[in-house]
């Protein structure tokens, strides 16, 4: 099992951006951080919206942050997705899909609700996905 220590920073910082979601409709709160090999920091918090199918995740901002900035998957060393649930917040069927595309299969998927930690990667999170490989 990989060192969850070495994710402390990005774990934090997840944490501190939960604070920021825009959740009134289901009141949970999600952060994600990703951090690039060269050190950057790309935070996203799930954003809600009235019509409840038009919600992004956390996660999704997180990582379309990271791509709106000029990064790419072999360029990003790991993401943290955190909530203060009483389980992980583990990534949505959708947001799996948009990962399988955006993150390497066995960049590490860092999950923590402060009482359970665990690290995970796409490749386990989504087995025999489609991707642009398949077309
Ligand atoms: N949510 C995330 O942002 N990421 C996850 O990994 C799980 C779910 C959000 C979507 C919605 O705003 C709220 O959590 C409840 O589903």
């Amino acid at each position: 099992m990989e060192d969850i220590a070495k994710y402390k920073d990005i774990i934090d910082i997840a944490f501190k951006t939960c604070e920021n979601a825009y959740a009134p409709y289901s009141k949970y709160k999600v952060g994600a951080c990703v951090l690039t090999k060269d050190g950057k920091h790309f935070i996203g918090a799930n954003v809600e919206n009235a019509s409840y199918g038009l919600t992004n995740c956390a996660e999704r901002n997180a990582i379309f942050q990271t791509y709106s900035n000029g990064y790419r998957k072999n360029d990003i060393e790991a993401i943290a997705i955190v909530s203060n649930g009483k389980t992980l917040a583990t990534p949505c069927g959708a947001c799996r899909q948009v990962l399988v595309e955006l993150l390497e299969e066995n960049t590490p998927i860092v999950l923590s609700n402060h009482k359970i930690e665990k690290i995970t990667n796409i490749g386990e999170l989504l087995p025999m996905s489609f991707t642009e490989k398949d077309l």
